[in-house]
């Protein structure tokens, strides 16, 4: 069955108690003192009950709904937020974001925040390492925060965090680590760099009820290789982002719907023997560099 498949056939009378009933749960709403909690309540029950209806849904599946739902809360904790995955496994996260953001001249664009960012991340300097001892190729990241206006933003307030080689985000392991995030300020000139690992692909964590449902339908729980950006500035429209790596078989088929062209970015390879930016001695290994130039929408915008 597809989604515009015809309905079943039902009765003008089956029809009638269905709607008196929609109503009446509208009109339930009636005096609700917050004008737009009343209109997010209406539009969520409306749009409720159009899905039971359409779909026809049956009791044993109405159940079933529950029970997924149900499960989703249970493996939720503080290191594990299976609702924002649920969120971006629908592309509803996507979509808040894009309502949320709305194109203005050439600012950066955003995706999806994703459920690992944590807060008070180490600061480094500019031009510091935020692997903090996740594995992984090492990764030369520079680029500059600057206005719609094209003036340099210094102070800009820089968070970037990822996984590390194996795919694992540092709060997924056991041992309390912290390791691939950071946060780093922009210099006088609205510049930024620093060290990270190159991006690989990994999979949302799928042993849970987001990915008992990616597997029912057929969907693969990877993500596009990736590393993440939180940046923020007086006065600026905060801005969270991804940068992917041009190449990656992913880029189509992410599983959370998180890639945008204008954000897929060059990862170049270095041979073992190429300077490093800042000299530092990566012990004659390969490394990659990428450039990222951020441009902050005003805020409000
Ligand atoms: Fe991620």
């Amino acid at each position: 069955m597809t989604a515009d498949a015809e309905p079943a056939p039902i009765s003008a009378e089956q029809r009638e108690r269905e709607d008196e009933l929609v109503q009446r749960v509208l009109a339930s709403f009636a005096d609700t003192p917050d004008a737009r909690l009343e209109q997010i309540m209406r539009s969520a029950v409306l749009h409720l009950h159009d899905f039971l209806r359409d779909v026809r849904l049956t009791e044993e599946e109405w159940k079933q709904g529950i029970d997924f739902l149900t499960a989703v809360g249970h493996i939720t904790d503080q290191r594990r937020q299976e609702f924002i995955l649920l969120s971006d496994t629908l592309g509803a996260s996507m979509q808040t974001i894009a309502i949320n953001n709305e194109a203005y001249a050439d600012a950066t664009e955003a995706t999806v925040f994703g459920p690992f960012f944590v807060d008070d991340a180490p600061h480094v300097e500019c031009g510091g390492d935020i692997a903090g001892g996740a594995t992984g190729q090492a990764c030369w990241v520079e680029g500059t925060v600057r206005d719609t206006d094209g003036r340099p933003v210094a102070g800009a307030r820089i968070e970037v965090w990822e996984a590390d080689e194996d795919g694992f985000y540092d709060v997924q392991y056991d041992d309390g680590r912290t390791a691939g995030r950071a946060h780093l300020f922009s210099d006088d000139d609205g510049g930024y760099r620093f060290w990270a690992v190159t991006p690989t692909p990994y999979p949302i964590p799928h042993d849970g009820p987001v990915g008992a449902m990616l597997a029912a339908t057929h969907r693969s729980p990877m993500r596009a290789s990736h590393l993440h950006f939180m940046v923020t500035a007086p006065g600026l429209r905060t801005l969270v982002t991804h940068i992917f790596v041009r190449g990656d078989d992913l880029l189509s088929s992410d599983s959370v719907f998180g890639v945008k062209e204008s954000l897929v970015k060059d990862f170049v390879e270095q041979p073992a023997d190429a300077a490093t930016p800042d000299g530092r001695d990566l012990g004659g290994r390969t490394w990659s560099r990428t450039r990222f130039d951020i441009v902050l929408a005003p805020a409000g915008s």
